[in-house]
């Protein structure tokens, strides 16, 4: 495997955010969890639930499957997937027990199931070759996307999937530069709609620092492969704001 490339940008994302990933993390979603599906509202317009619905629809999933949402925060991909089959076996893992109160408390309400894991996701406590299925959305710009993605390579059945959404960084400079003024207002008006605590208030710059040095769809779909993905389809939606990846554990 020849990651050389991506390793320097991950030492380099390590070095600028590890700080903010290792301590200030937890209790910016400990404060967000209260609202986090409502701000995602407020903040896109109504905008990310079409996103969701969009990246849903790309996960193919049988009956009896078994699930990992990674970094599942308040559960809406495994409530979205157990709506469309309630057979399927969804085990979520969030660092952020707040987060997954709220998730969990939302999957009961209308009568689902979801095993939670409350742990980091950069070493995944389940054994090798164990879900038919694994999705990770909205969360890799604040990991080390190597050892995550590895982790999942690990976890997952050999000709399992891995479906993944985020904001990337666009390839264009203009649009980067567009999105991440668009970012900084986003922040700054959830933080006073909120009323956001002192933790998401330190990390309001951090949001669009995270996006500057992350990868571009392109750049993610290569890490993949570099890492030993089979089959990886990468798809840039809103001018390469995000992507949605899918990709094949050979
Ligand atoms: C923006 S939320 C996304 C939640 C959910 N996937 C969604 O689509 O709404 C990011 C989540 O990643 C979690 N997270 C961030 N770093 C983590 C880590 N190292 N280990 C486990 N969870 C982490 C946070 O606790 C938070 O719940």
């Amino acid at each position: 495997m020849n990651c050389s490339v991506y390793a320097g940008r991950e030492m380099a994302r390590a070095r600028a955010f590890e700080s903010i990933w290792d301590h200030e993390l937890e209790d910016v979603f400990a404060d967000v969890a209260r609202y986090y599906d409502r701000a995602n509202i407020f903040a896109t317009l109504g905008l990310l639930n079409n996103l969701r619905g969009r990246f849903l629809s790309t996960v193919a999933v049988k009956p009896n499957d078994k699930v990992l949402d990674v970094c599942a925060g308040t559960n809406v991909i495994g409530i979205g997937l157990l709506q469309r089959e309630p057979t399927l076996r969804v085990q979520a893992i969030d660092r952020s027990r707040a987060m997954q109160e709220v998730g969990g408390a939302a999957a009961r309400s209308q009568g689902l199931h979801i095993e939670s894991a409350i742990d980091d996701v950069h070493r995944l406590p389940f054994p090798d070759n164990s879900f038919d299925v694994v999705t990770l959305q909205w969360a890799t710009r604040h990991l080390r996307v190597i050892e995550v993605f590895s982790e999942i390579q690990r976890v997952l059945k050999p000709g399992g999937h891995f479906y993944h959404c985020d904001m990337l960084r666009p390839a264009n400079k203009f649009i980067e530069n567009a999105y991440c003024l668009y970012l900084t207002a986003c922040t700054w008006a959830v933080s006073r709609a909120f009323r956001s605590q002192a933790a998401a208030l330190r990390c309001r710059r951090y949001f669009t620092d995270a996006i500057r040095m992350f990868y571009s769809t392109e750049e993610l779909s290569h890490l993949l492969g570099e890492l030993g993905y089979a089959d990886v389809a990468g798809k840039s939606v809103l001018f390469g704001t995000v992507a949605f990846h899918r990709a094949r554990k050979a």
